[in-house]
């Protein structure tokens, strides 16, 4: 952060702990609250300002948490509300800011409010917590509409011993009912959550699925028979996808956040048609900020990716919020691997691909990315793991798998277990010191190949990704023109990006596979890979001094 600033979100970098994979504390295999706070100090040390915890709430798990039954307590395999407590206070301590995850599109079927529905009769208050219709048809057996799941299959099922034959919505797994946003009771109860953990302490939400609340009145039918949440909609005017009506919600959301003594913030997560949709959910009385997937999603290509990030700061300048930049997280493929395949690459967020990973070109071209991404101006998000370099894991054996889609898609469609392996932190063999010495096995295996790849082995090693983040961050905190502002393209070959950031700051990016003259004669303060005589090698980022 360059200069200290109340609105410390405009120009945080946010470090994603993906909870059960992060760090075991109590030797059974999963990630937990014990063990992130074990790490704080690695955070710390990292030079990150912020972590947002994915949901730690109790949960059946039926997809990673994102299924939430209690939304005021942890679940006990990562923990309790006392240890939750003491992590907000001991990363409070080391200058961490905390950020937790908010499920408010849907609800676990586990979840007393959901159990209520389905015992209850048609039209009851219960139901109308939830969205649900009767089925069409003469006998009703088919479903209301023809939505589609994001996992796959329809969006619609019937409770296992519903006698009032009606059925729900769920845009994700069966096990995630739609919550009925027209409902008053629902936003009073949102409203009451959020309250109860920044009394606790937390700095702030990372809203999950911020652009699906509100359904179109009448449920009209798609006309499309897939659709996918990591991929923006494929209309404006979508039934179930960033619907005007989801702004008064995020009105009504600041206006409590802002009347709260604590100095919090919100991060969407919105997929959507373009730059200026996203712009409006941070507008100045809505969230602050919201995850930039048009970046994560653009492939390694000079032009697009200039394209891109002017596009997204016009947007988002205008209506006065900064930019945050994202490269990975815990729904996509990992960008090693997205970069490390030339030709299907960097196409869509996940790929499942074929085409074999060349790591080799994968890790340099995420060396330059990291690089340009904390250079531009705004907030960034990083994924724990890619400090490491760590690539999507391909080969889980199958019957590990645990995200919703493989069942779903009939086996057709391996989901996004690969970005979710457990850190490896130190050691020659798995479990790498994820867990306690006589720890279970993590509860999805790493590859042997990340021996070299530990936090203990790359630390110290000045060629190693996690010593160039370190080196970065260290940069990015000291140097008075980065984080929140703005920035100035200079001319440059076209397989260059080159961008000057007041006072005296410039970075370049060599996208392409041959080494190109750094401009103007200046001192490189950072490059991602040695430097030849005076040259940036291809697929590589330098930030020079002005
Ligand atoms: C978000 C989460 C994803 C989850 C989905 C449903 O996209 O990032 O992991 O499956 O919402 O809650």
């Amino acid at each position: 952060m360059s200069e200290p600033t109340t609105d410390w979100w405009r120009s945080a970098v946010i470090y994603e702990v993906y909870l059960r994979s992060f760090a075991d504390g109590n030797g059974d295999g999963d990630g937990d609250v014990e063990g992130l706070r074990t790490r704080l100090p690695y955070l710390r040390d990292l030079g990150v300002d912020a972590i947002w915890i994915t949901p730690w709430y109790p949960s059946p798990m039926a997809d990673g948490g994102y299924d939430v039954s209690d939304y005021r307590d942890i679940q006990p395999r990562f923990g309790s509300l006392s240890q939750a407590r003491l992590l907000l206070a001991e990363a409070h301590a080391h200058n961490l800011k905390v950020i937790i995850d908010l499920v408010p599109n849907h609800t676990s079927d586990r979840h007393p409010w959901f159990q209520e529905a389905l015992a209850s009769e048609p039209g009851s208050a219960a139901r109308n917590r939830y969205v649900f219709r009767p089925g069409r048809g003469p006998d009703g057996s088919a479903p209301p509409n023809d939505w589609r799941s994001v996992f796959g299959g329809p969006a619609w099922s019937r409770g296992p011993d519903d006698v009032a034959g009606q059925w729900y919505l769920h845009l994700f797994a069966p096990q995630q009912p739609d919550l009925n946003w027209e409902n008053p009771e629902v936003h009073a109860e949102f409203l009451d959550i959020m309250r109860f953990w920044l009394d606790l302490g937390v700095d702030g939400f990372r809203i999950d699925v911020a652009h699906g609340l509100i359904k179109q009145r009448g449920l009209p039918d798609l006309g499309v028979d897939h659709e996918d949440v990591m991929e923006p909609p494929d209309r404006l005017n979508h039934p179930h996808w960033d619907r005007e009506e989801v702004h008064e919600i995020y009105r009504s959301w600041r206006r409590m956040i802002d009347a709260h003594p604590a100095d919090a913030t919100f991060v969407a997560e919105a997929w959507v048609a373009n730059p200026k949709q996203l712009a409006r959910y941070v507008r100045p009385d809505e969230l602050h900020s919201a995850f930039n997937f048009d970046f994560l999603r653009c492939s390694w290509h000079p032009a697009r990716l200039r394209e891109v990030i002017d596009s997204s700061m016009a947007a988002l300048h205008a209506v006065g919020a900064p930019a945050t930049w994202v490269l990975s997280n815990h729904d996509v493929t990992r960008h090693v691997t997205r970069y490390g395949r030339p030709h299907t690459g960097a196409r869509g967020p996940r790929t499942e691909s074929t085409e074999p990973v060349n790591l080799e070109l994968g890790l340099r071209r995420a060396r330059a990315a990291v690089l340009l991404m904390l250079a531009l101006p705004g907030g960034a998000y990083l994924y724990q793991g890619e400090e490491l370099g760590l690539w999507e894991v391909e080969d889980l054996p199958e019957e590990l798998l645990q995200d919703p889609t493989w069942e779903r898609s009939g086996h057709t469609v391996r989901g996004r277990d690969g970005c979710r392996v457990p850190i490896p932190w130190s050691g020659d063999t798995p479990p790498f010191g994820f867990g306690p010495a006589a720890t279970a096995r993590p509860w999805l295996p790493q590859p042997t190949a990340w021996k070299d790849y530990t936090v203990e082995s790359q630390s110290g090693d000045p060629h190693s990704m996690l010593e160039l983040y370190r080196s970065a961050l260290r940069l990015r905190r000291s140097h008075p023109a980065l984080g929140d502002g703005t920035m100035r393209w200079l001319d440059a070959p076209a397989e260059v990006l080159l961008f000057a950031r007041d006072p005296g700051f410039l970075c370049a990016v060599n996208l392409s596979s041959e080494p190109v003259k750094l401009p103007g004669g200046a001192e490189p303060l950072l490059v991602s890979a040695p430097l030849d005589r005076g040259r940036l090698p291809g697929d590589a980022a330098a930030w020079l001094s002005g």
